[in-house]
């Protein structure tokens, strides 16, 4: 184990990321993690993030003195080294030139941080205060024309610092630097695996649950499906999932979560669907404002499950799929409501339970879908794409009706189905068919026509965040076109969707 000492910079959890992707477990705590916990906890290695905070300043987050006599290696990177340095008698202060961005650095290579690493290496700098003077006993190991001290170090105890970021793609060998960390100075054998996540944290939680009753809100998606099985090879039937079919699932998705996690699937827990789709469609009907079709989506959730959770009685924990982008996500804070996400976020309050139990806080999502496979679910379950809390009520523009749910989830099914069969699936974030709220006239055999028109989408992006439009083939843009007419009553046109986000959304409404 290696601890990520969090002093509240951004990057904290890419750290913690970089040291598994060599095979070491890693976790990140709060600062103010306790000596005594940390000799409990026995970590090969410790590392001192980055932080906004001049070590300097009287609130600035400090880590007691004893913690560099522990014989125990740390890495202090950014204000992790500038704390260092602070603590142990050197100087820190206002740098004239403060540095930013990709940054060339001359690097100690006798140092075992550098082993194996150019002499002169780019690396990733963001700093306004710079080491000074590094403390008595510690050499300097790299340093930049305006940066004396980039890199120190006291081999003898074993602590090392540097003033950019390794953990950073654009450091271009900060990996190694990490490797070199973990392996030559902590002494870590780099067996840690995806399987070693899973086991450990079944264990945890058994021990957490003990005999206690736990209560999942199922989606279907990855992470609430993880969370689930991690939840279900703890504790068995002591857990209960509750899976809320809100009839705006892509077709056939309620059965193929039902096969999963029901009573035929593999796992061990109690599974009920709630087949909800009349409360929804009833609610819905006659409103067409995609604000209050959201809210009331989101809201009829809440109230289906809290009904549920009435049944079940109190329960002692409530498991969530929170994965690591979700909480800095909701930290932060307050940009302008373009759209007022439903996710499991407003379960809380509606449910009887002492705990919250988010088994996959500190994971990213590939990481997620890393011990999905390794716990057995399904890999179509694994790799769906992320489809969004209202379901298909965010793909249909303007009012909900059976009918229309009925034709976008056959003509997105089509869609699905050509775009893997071309195999222009992979590297796309998302796509779908929609509804448009528009008809138009069309003529098929001698008849004329009045049906809607169905959009294609298909974004390409990383983050969600900003997308592009995917240039599918227009072959495949053409077959869909011809089956979507033929295959599904009501729909006699069939448009691609080109805009960006933005300024565009990625969904319709
Ligand atoms: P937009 O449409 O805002 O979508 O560009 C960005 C991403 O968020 C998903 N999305 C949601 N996810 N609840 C969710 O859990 C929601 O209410 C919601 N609305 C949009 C969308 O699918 C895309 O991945």
């Amino acid at each position: 184990l290696v601890i990520v000492l969090d002093f509240g910079g951004q990057y904290n959890q890419l750290i913690a990321r970089r040291v598994r992707e060599c095979n070491v477990y890693c976790e990140v705590h709060p600062y103010t993690l306790s000596l005594d916990k940390i000799r409990e906890m026995n970590p090969k290695g410790i590392i001192f993030t980055g932080g906004p905070n001049s070590v300097y300043g009287e609130d600035s987050p400090r880590c007691p003195k004893e913690i560099f006599e522990m014989g125990i290696p740390i890495l202090g990177i950014c204000y992790g080294s500038q704390l260092m340095s602070y603590m142990l008698g050197g100087s820190v202060k206002t740098a004239p030139v403060s540095e930013y961005g990709k940054t060339e650095v001359a690097v100690d290579t006798e140092s075992a941080l550098f082993k194996n690493v150019s002499p002169s290496t780019i690396c990733w700098m963001s700093h306004t205060d710079y080491i000074e003077k590094a403390p008595e006993n510690f050499k300097i190991t790299a340093h930049t024309p305006v940066c004396p001290v980039a890199g120190m170090e006291n081999a003898e105890k074993k602590l090392y610092a540097v003033q950019f970021h390794p953990e950073v793609m654009h450091t271009q060998e900060g990996t190694k630097m990490l490797s070199n960390f973990v392996y030559d100075i902590c002494g870590c054998t780099g067996d840690w695996k995806m399987d070693s996540f899973v086991e450990t944290t079944i264990r945890q939680i058994r021990e957490k649950v003990g005999d206690g009753k736990v209560l999942c809100a199922l989606s279907g998606g990855v992470d609430s499906s993880v969370a689930a099985v991690l939840l279900s090879k703890a504790v068995g039937k002591q857990l209960t999932c509750v899976f809320v079919d809100h009839g705006l699932l892509r077709k056939n998705e309620g059965d193929e979560v039902e096969a999963v996690f029901g009573p035929d699937g593999q796992y061990d827990l109690n599974f009920i669907r709630v087949n909800a789709q009349e409360r929804f469609y009833s609610k819905l009907a006659g409103v067409s404002d995609p604000e209050k079709k959201r809210k009331i989506i989101g809201e009829e959730f809440i109230r289906v499950f809290e009904e549920e959770a009435k049944k079940i009685g109190a329960v002692d924990f409530l498991v969530q799929g929170t994965i690591y982008p979700d909480v800095i996500e909701s930290g932060l804070g307050k940009s302008a409501v373009i759209k007022s996400h439903h996710n499991v976020g407003g379960l809380p309050d509606c449910v009887d339970f002492k705990e919250i139990i988010e088994p996959l806080r500190l994971l990213f999502k590939d990481e997620v879908r890393r011990a999905g496979l390794e716990l057995g679910i399904p890999e179509y379950l694994v790799y769906r794409q992320p489809f969004p809390g209202p379901g298909l009520g965010v793909r249909i523009v303007g009012e909900v009706t059976p009918e229309k749910v009925r034709i976008v989830q056959d003509a997105d099914a089509i869609y699905r189905e050509e775009l893997a069969k071309a195999g222009c699936d992979k590297g796309l974030g998302q796509f779908f068919a929609a509804l448009t709220n528009m008809r138009s006239v069309g003529v098929m055999g001698d008849e004329r026509t009045y049906d809607y028109a169905v959009a294609l989408r298909a974004v390409i992006t990383s983050d969600f965040m900003t997308a592009e439009a995917a240039e599918i083939p227009f072959d495949v843009l053409f077959k869909v076109m011809t089956r979507v007419i033929n295959e599904v009553k009501g729909v006699n046109r069939v448009l691609y969707d080109l805009t960006s986000k933005p300024p565009g959304t990625i969904e319709l409404e």
